[in-house]
């Protein structure tokens, strides 16, 4: 569904990404780990249109869209959940999930997307009319996902979702994502340095490491990968 190939990326004269080669197969999860600075978020701004990458090709669906718009990748199901979330703090929850259906498609379809988010997150319609900046970190991070769901994603990228929660609501989160994926047959790219969660979820995985993919593979292969366990799992 989604094929990146050779990917040079960065910032004013600074180089971040290096070749990066990835792909994300329809209705799988697939995962990009690496620690702090690895370029995991540049990646995903290549890939959502924020940033434009030197050089390199990005097709999506067989359209090419390496220098597309963002606005027109969200147009074609391509939606962002950022890191740290990103709410606005004053506005509340039913007000973030308006704003989530900006394309024309989305808002012709609210009512619908709308049940969808209230159905996955309950919690999310009890407290409609709270202030996003009351809720808690794990009801943060659901908001945000349910607002890129109000957009109506083909392939939702999502990055470090697990960031900045405590264990259990790690385990909420990745919970949710493997449900998307499951029930509303979404294909996800997701980004984390939380490599023992991402792990248990992914179909198929990349590590980055200083802005170049240096080891890719099928859930078991990463799960038995000796370089993964040495250098982020600390076995
Ligand atoms: N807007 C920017 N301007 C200049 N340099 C940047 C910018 N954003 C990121 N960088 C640099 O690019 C490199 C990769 O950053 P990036 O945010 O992609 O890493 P990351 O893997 O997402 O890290 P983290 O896990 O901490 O979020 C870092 O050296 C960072 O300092
Ligand atoms: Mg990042």
């Amino acid at each position: 569904m989604l094929e990146v190939s050779d990917i040079e990326a960065g910032y004013g004269e600074m180089q971040v990404l290096w070749d990066v080669s990835l792909r994300a197969e329809k209705g799988a999860l697939t995962v990009l780990l690496g620690s702090n600075g690895a370029g995991k978020t540049t990646t995903l701004r290549t890939i959502s249109g924020v940033l434009t990458p030197w050089r390199g090709r990005i097709v999506y669906d067989s359209t090419e869209i390496t220098r597309l718009p963002a606005y027109k990748r969200v147009e074609m199901g391509i939606v962002m959940v950022p890191e740290g979330r990103r709410l606005w703090p004053h506005l509340t929850v039913y007000e973030h999930l308006e704003l989530g259906a900006s394309t024309k498609g989305a808002r012709n379809r609210f009512r619908e997307n709308l049940e969808l988010v209230y159905n996955l997150f309950p919690i999310l319609k009890e407290r409609r009319l709270q202030l996003a900046g009351t809720l808690s970190g794990g009801e943060q991070q659901m908001l945000a996902i349910a607002r890129a769901l109000m957009s109506s994603p083909h392939l939702l990228l999502m990055d470090e979702p697990s960031l900045g929660l405590a264990p259990k609501l790690v385990i909420d989160v990745f919970r949710v994502i493997e449900r998307l994926k499951e029930e509303v047959g979404l294909t996800i790219f997701l980004t984390e340095q939380n490599v023992h969660m991402a792990l248990r979820v992914a179909d198929y995985g990349y590590v980055m490491e200083q802005g170049r993919i240096v080891l890719e593979g099928a859930h078991e292969e990463l799960e038995g990968s000796e370089r993964i366990k040495k250098a982020y799992l600390g076995v």
